[in-house]
């Protein structure tokens, strides 16, 4: 038992400051004589939307190409989870829960929809080639399941009714929600995506901003790229601004948006749809 006599204890504990899902670190990535990413920190929080915006050129593909190991850094850290991943390979990444999709959609034209789905859940499928021959019973299961998995999350986009279909026949709208679709075949707790939104009409655009609450409420993570800035401020808990690489602002984005710089930065550049 301790007396009042004591001396108190001087042991200030400083209470461990609760670390994001994701942290970036001194990360740069130069290409020749252009420096597109240059971040000193960023953290992103382990819940809700964060949204990473900046105009043209400013780095946020390339910052999702480092963070989802596309590319590899000139320097610094990748931190997933507490893990430094920065040299894991993107599958590695996706096992662990760390999956983007593109800005570019990457489905492919003479696969099906459904096949295009089945190779979102590769890298989770811990199956083997002997597998498939020593255990085909566990194949045909596992295969099974994700085909159930797949339409699923088709029925949940609305383009069940294209499995079939080949990925040319798409159009750019469906292809976007095929590709994340495809994201969430593994399983992501945190999912990066690069300007889900461009492209899709109206409705599939209110539909995708939907999609994206309904993922972060079961849970997930969400890092952003867009350039809609009145959707983005609507979906966003956390804006990280990205100017010729650099960070010029982090917060919540009321904020972060109202800060001058910001406005001089983004807003004064002309955007693309
Ligand atoms: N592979 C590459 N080789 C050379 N330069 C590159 C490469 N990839 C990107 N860049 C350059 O890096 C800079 C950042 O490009 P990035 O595509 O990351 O920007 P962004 O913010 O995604 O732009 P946008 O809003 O137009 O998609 C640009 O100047 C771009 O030209
Ligand atoms: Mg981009």
């Amino acid at each position: 038992m301790s007396s009042s006599s004591e001396p108190a204890t001087t042991v200030t504990a400083v209470a461990e400051r609760p670390r994001g899902i994701l942290q970036l670190d001194t990360l740069s990535k130069s290409f020749g004589g252009l420096t597109a990413v240059d971040i000193e920190h960023v953290e992103v929080p382990d819940s809700g939307v964060t949204a990473l915006i900046g105009p043209n050129g400013a780095g946020k593909t390339t910052a999702f190409d480092l963070i989802s190991g596309f590319v590899a850094p000139s320097t610094g850290n990748v931190t997933f989870a507490g893990q430094v991943v920065t040299h894991w390979s993107p599958e590695r990444r996706a096992r662990h829960g760390l999956v983007r999709t593109f800005q570019l959609t990457r489905v492919f034209d003479r696969l099906t929809v459904m096949e295009n789905m089945l190779i979102g859940a590769m890298p989770s499928t811990h199956m083997r080639l002997t597998d498939s021959i020593l255990r085909p019973a566990m194949t045909r299961r596992a295969v099974r399941q994700n085909r159930d998995k797949a339409m699923e999350l088709l029925r949940s986009v609305r383009i069940d009714h294209m499995a079939d279909a080949l990925g040319r026949e798409l159009s750019g709208g469906q292809k976007k929600l095929v590709e994340y679709s495809r994201a969430l075949m593994c399983d992501p707790t945190l999912l990066l995506l690069d300007e889900p939104l461009a492209g899709v009409t109206p409705p599939v655009r209110e539909e995708m901003v939907e999609h994206i609450r309904a993922f972060v409420d079961e849970g997930g993570v969400i890092v952003l790229v867009e350039h809609d800035l009145p959707r983005v401020m609507r979906v966003a808990d956390h804006v990280v601004v990205l100017d010729r690489g650099r960070v010029l602002a982090q917060g919540r984005p009321d904020v972060v948006t109202s800060d001058e710089r910001v406005l001089q930065a983004y807003l004064g550049s002309a955007h693309h749809e």
